[in-house]
């Protein structure tokens, strides 16, 4: 990477404005949000551009179709974009080319792209004689695409694990009964996070007890545009009557016990992100095999002792075998507690 000048810090004002137009894209998907702004020798944006959604274009390609529209040229011009442009040919064709052609002579980026065919239009952009620097606004650019990223690197999709439980860290009465341990406010954060993951697994006994729909659905009651994929894990058969075969986000029944070739499975059909809504047999079987990425763990103020605990066998038979986490956020959400936390990943402390 060739250092450039004016300084990275020249190029914040930019790169936050372009990671504020990537979080108009879809937040679910195979591809990232992606923001792109082209600056004049003044600094001043001249062209703006964001990624809308598989097989649509680019940020880059949309910011340079859209100084196009106006008769103007990039010639000379600086693009400040979200991740390293990328160096493939997909359902596009590959953005560092685009932005060669069209005679760009810097470009500024705030993430590199770790994928292994995506990856490498920093390379392309040097080899054409295009000035190239990276890392601005890292922090932030990485935040915004963190599951794609994770995804990307891990080949499997972002896990979020959610359960439901009581202050005594029930699941589920001795019956069996599980609804409703949260409030509306809660369910309704539940619904907004099904939107926003590309699939929701759960076990096959959740489905044979509950019979659960497990569509998105809005406060006021509406689908909401994006309906996850609903995945259901477990050799025995799903009924035929069960709600979930209709489910508008498509259904796909995993007849395996095998997470991670599931998750494999998943990623090959685009999925980056799965919210698994349990039962505890399954939240337990993401846990022991250190599948999970985020947990969210909604708490009702109310005791149900019993058996029922939100979490069983997750691999912990001593202390040095417990599963670290941090906490990343504590909320009260009507009168119930929300707690997100992440597993400690190695130097993550
Ligand atoms: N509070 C909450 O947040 C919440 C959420 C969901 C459900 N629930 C409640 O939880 C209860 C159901 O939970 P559950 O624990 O009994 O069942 P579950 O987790 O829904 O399903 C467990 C089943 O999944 C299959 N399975 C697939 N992969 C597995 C693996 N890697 N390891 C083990 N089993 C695997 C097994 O069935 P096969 O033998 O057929 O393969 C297993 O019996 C219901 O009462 C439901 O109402 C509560």
């Amino acid at each position: 990477m060739t250092a450039i000048a004016p300084e990275a810090a020249a190029y914040t004002a930019a790169m936050k404005r372009a990671l504020e137009i990537a979080a108009q894209g879809p937040v679910t998907g195979p591809n990232p949000q992606v923001g792109c702004v082209l600056l004049n020798d003044a600094g001043e944006i001249v062209s703006e551009g964001w990624h809308e959604g598989s097989g649509t274009p680019h940020a880059e390609i949309m910011a340079l179709d859209n100084l196009r529209a106006r008769d103007l040229s990039a010639k000379g011009l600086t693009a400040v974009v979200t991740l390293e442009p990328c160096a493939h040919t997909g359902k596009t064709g590959p953005c560092a080319v685009a932005l060669v052609e069209a005679g760009v002579s810097r470009v500024v980026y705030s993430v590199s792209d770790p994928g292994a065919i995506s990856g490498g239009g920093a390379a392309i952009l040097e080899q054409s004689g295009v000035q190239t620097l990276g890392g601005v606004e890292n922090e932030a650019g990485t935040a915004l695409i963190e599951r794609w990223l994770v995804s990307e690197t891990l080949q499997r999709p972002w896990v979020t694990l959610k359960w439901a439980m009581s202050l005594d860290g029930r699941s589920a009465a001795a019956d069996g009964t599980s609804q409703w341990i949260t409030g509306d406010e809660t369910r309704a954060k539940v619904h907004l996070d099904r939107s926003r993951h590309d699939a929701i697994i759960v076990g096959i006994n959740t489905v044979l007890t509950d019979n659960p729909r497990l569509t998105a659905r809005a406060p006021e009651g509406g689908l909401y545009p994006h309906q996850p994929l609903a995945v259901v894990i477990g050799a025995r058969d799903v009924p035929d009557n069960a709600l979930i075969r209709n489910h508008p986000g498509g259904f796909l029944h995993a007849q395996t016990h095998d997470l991670a070739q599931t998750l494999s499975d998943l990623f090959a059909r685009g999925t980056r992100s799965v919210y698994v809504e349990g039962g505890a047999t399954i939240a337990s079987a993401f846990l022991k095999a250190r599948l999970v990425d985020e947990l969210h763990i909604t708490m009702g103020p109310l005791l149900l002792g019993g058996p029922a605990t939100a979490v069983t066998d997750i691999g912990v038979t001593t202390m040095a075998d417990a599963h670290q986490l941090n906490i990343v956020d504590v909320c009260t959400l009507g009168g119930d507690i929300v707690v997100t936390a992440r597993p400690l990943r190695e130097g993550s402390r």
